[in-house]
């Protein structure tokens, strides 16, 4: 493996599209959702790695606002696999000083799986090491139109001006205010769209994807990811 100092910190928050569990599970003859469970195993390999790279945030797209047009029986084992893996991570969440946050539609989150969120929100929320972000029934547009009603709610009661909105103010209205946006979004299994996937935050995160299906992401595709994303050249508009 190359140095680890070449690339550790480089990247301070990396989002995730995990793409590709039922395609992994097709290719071996399983049902879809063995796709998930194995797809789970990878995520918490990936928290892991995240400490020995210097990634101090990490957003994983769990569920988007799309995904409700599965079918019922695929959504209930992704919710319950979703609350299997909170129960089995907390403790290391809690060892690793990672903090849990949820970005996402939290009212659509089933009432069960959203009470043992909210428990591992609070036990870690003063951790500091690292975050651990979860997007779950998160869609950028539903994320920037709930944001837009509560601005124009403040305006209406007069807690903000509308000539004082601007692209700062705009972003402490987000799910992820107080986040600094991704230097680099990965996308397993070769699909080449964003689906939906923090359309904001975006705007200048080095994209890298791979055809590797995400039950099979592992260290050494993270690895070229961070090698790759050292060599970009980063221009913000600029020369
Ligand atoms: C990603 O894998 C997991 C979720 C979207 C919840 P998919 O389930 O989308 O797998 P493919 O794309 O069908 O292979
Ligand atoms: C994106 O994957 C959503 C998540 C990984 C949670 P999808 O599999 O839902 O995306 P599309 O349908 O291929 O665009
Ligand atoms: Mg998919």
């Amino acid at each position: 493996m190359d140095n680890l100092a070449d690339i550790k910190g480089a990247v301070k928050h990396l989002a995730i599209i995990m793409d590709g569990n039922g395609r992994w599970a097709k290719l071996k003859g399983l049902k879809r959702t063995e796709g998930h469970k194995e797809g789970a195993k990878t995520v918490r390999k990936i928290i892991d790695l995240s400490g020995k790279y210097g990634i101090k945030y990490l957003t994983l797209y769990a569920f988007s606002t799309e995904n409700w047009r599965r079918p019922s029986s695929e959504i209930t084992v992704l919710m319950s696999l979703l609350k299997e893996f909170l129960e089995l991570n907390r403790r290391t969440l809690i060892e690793k000083d990672v903090k849990l946050k949820v970005i996402g539609k939290k009212e659509d989150i089933p009432a069960v799986t959203r009470t043992v969120l909210q428990s591992v929100i609070n036990e870690t929320k003063n951790n500091k090491s690292g975050q651990l972000i979860l997007a779950l029934c998160y869609g950028g547009r539903e994320e920037i139109t709930h944001a837009v009603r509560e601005v124009a709610e403040d305006v209406k009661n007069g807690k903000i001006k509308t000539k004082n909105i601007d692209e700062k103010l705009f972003s402490s209205y987000l799910y992820t205010s107080e986040i600094p946006d991704p230097d680099l979004m990965i996308r397993t299994s070769g699909e080449f769209r964003i689906s939906n996937f923090l359309l904001w935050q975006l705007s200048y995160s080095e994209f890298w994807i791979t055809d590797t299906l995400w039950p099979d992401f592992d260290e050494s595709d993270l690895v070229e990811a961070l090698k790759s994303f050292k060599n970009r050249k980063r221009r913000y508009g600029g020369v």
